[in-house]
């Protein structure tokens, strides 16, 4: 037993202890739980200093952790300020944009270029008397949804909200679900608008598949997010897509019918405050003034009394519902955040060619690659 002074500093220790492990716990709770007002400059230094390790972010220039912090703080007041309203249908929180101005987020990942043509018009998801589509539907459980990818700093969007859509209409016809390369399209489909990192149209990225007779698999030429030389030894076609096409515009119904067979991408605008700190629950925006980025729906539900569409984006899974957002449904007209304005989707007719990824490099230089009857993303 010890002496009375060692059982007060070991007590000392204990309740220090505790005290750190509150302190602790505090911090990664209080994010959505505390007034803007009642945070502590200290308090918001930690929170700034366990994010820069959660994010693994450091800077070099001179002044630039305190220029980064003042921004940190920015966004962490707009995060506290709009949780305190307990009626919102959403959450914001901190993520990987928080030491980022609205202005560098939407030049870093979201782009200006909007192309409105829509050429390519199908009546396959036409409403019809007498349709039954399910309530709710969500292709992850049924297999045909990959895990999140991340685009990184490159503006590459347009490629990867299609290829969601075509992983998983292969695996619809085929039953194999595989993960396909968005760096070849990156690389090899450079016909304007398509501008690899700098943006490009959805449209663009179905063209190039057709055009070049399929696509090559992650694993074969994986993604690097940044520009590269398009690689002809690596363009085995394991997938193959016939057509695309678009859903009739600004008519959720023809989207709900589009969804419930397969997964769309579609074009939305998100350069607001909220959809880049988007943490969970149903966005009803803002959204920001015009399209400027991809993502794909992969099913659609009810929640509350209130229709949502559930999206996936290629942000990672820290950003949002594990890499989602789920975007309020039936709102009219565009939709949320022009949702329902320009959404496209692969047709595949069969299985793929026994022999595809065999043949041999052939894209000649008067192919049509990037019919700009989309849009153009620059995210
Ligand atoms: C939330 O909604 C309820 C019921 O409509 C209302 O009484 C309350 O004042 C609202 N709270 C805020 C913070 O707006
Ligand atoms: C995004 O919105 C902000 C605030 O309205 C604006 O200053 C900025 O220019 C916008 N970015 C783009 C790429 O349009
Ligand atoms: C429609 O899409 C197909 C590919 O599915 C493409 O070959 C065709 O050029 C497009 N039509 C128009 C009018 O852009």
């Amino acid at each position: 037993m010890g002496s009375p002074k060692s059982s007060i500093s070991m007590s000392l220790l204990f309740f220090s202890s505790l005290l750190v492990l509150s302190l602790a716990f505090d911090a990664s709770i209080i994010t959505y739980a505390k007034k803007w007002e009642q945070r502590t400059n200290d308090e918001v230094m930690a929170m700034f200093e366990s994010w820069l390790v959660e994010y693994g972010k450091s800077y070099n220039a001179l002044g630039e952790k305190e220029r980064r912090f003042e921004i940190f703080k920015d966004n962490l007041r707009f995060v506290d300020e709009h949780n305190a309203d307990v009626n919102r249908s959403y959450k914001v929180g901190l993520n990987q944009f928080s030491d980022l101005t609205l202005e560098e987020y939407s030049s870093i990942y979201l782009g200006t270029k909007f192309d409105m043509r829509m050429t390519n018009v199908s009546d396959r998801y036409e409403p019809r008397v007498g349709d039954q589509l399910p309530n709710s539907i969500d292709w992850r459980k049924k297999g045909a949804v990959l895990g999140v990818k991340n685009q990184g700093n490159c503006g590459s969007c347009w490629t990867f909200a299609p290829i969601a859509a075509v992983e998983a209409i292969n695996q619809i016809v085929t039953g194999n679900l595989i993960s396909l390369s968005e760096q070849q399209i990156v690389d090899c489909q450079r016909k304007s608008p398509n501008n690899g990192c700098k943006g490009g149209s959805r449209a663009g990225a179905y063209q190039f598949i057709i055009d070049n007779g399929g696509i090559n698999t992650e694993a074969n030429y994986p993604y690097k997010a940044q520009d590269g030389e398009c690689d002809e030894q690596k363009n085995q076609k394991y997938v193959t897509i016939d057509r695309y096409e678009n859903v009739p515009r600004k008519n959720e119904k023809a989207l709900q019918k589009a969804v419930s067979n397969q997964l769309v991408s579609v074009g939305i605008a998100s350069n607001s405050s909220e959809f880049k700190a988007y943490k969970s629950g149903i966005f009803t925006g803002p959204c920001g003034a015009k399209i400027d980025h991809a993502v794909t729906i992969v099913g659609y539900g009810t929640e509350g009394g209130m229709d949502y569409w559930i999206v996936r984006n290629s942000w990672g899974s820290n950003w949002g519902e594990n890499g989602y957002v789920r975007m309020q449904r039936n709102v009219g007209n565009a939709g949320t955040c022009f949702i329902a304005t320009s959404p496209n989707y692969p047709v595949k007719y069969g299985p793929n060619p026994t022999n595809a990824h065999l043949s041999s490099y052939s894209m000649s230089n008067d192919n049509s690659l990037g019919a700009n009857d989309g849009e153009s993303n620059n995210a």
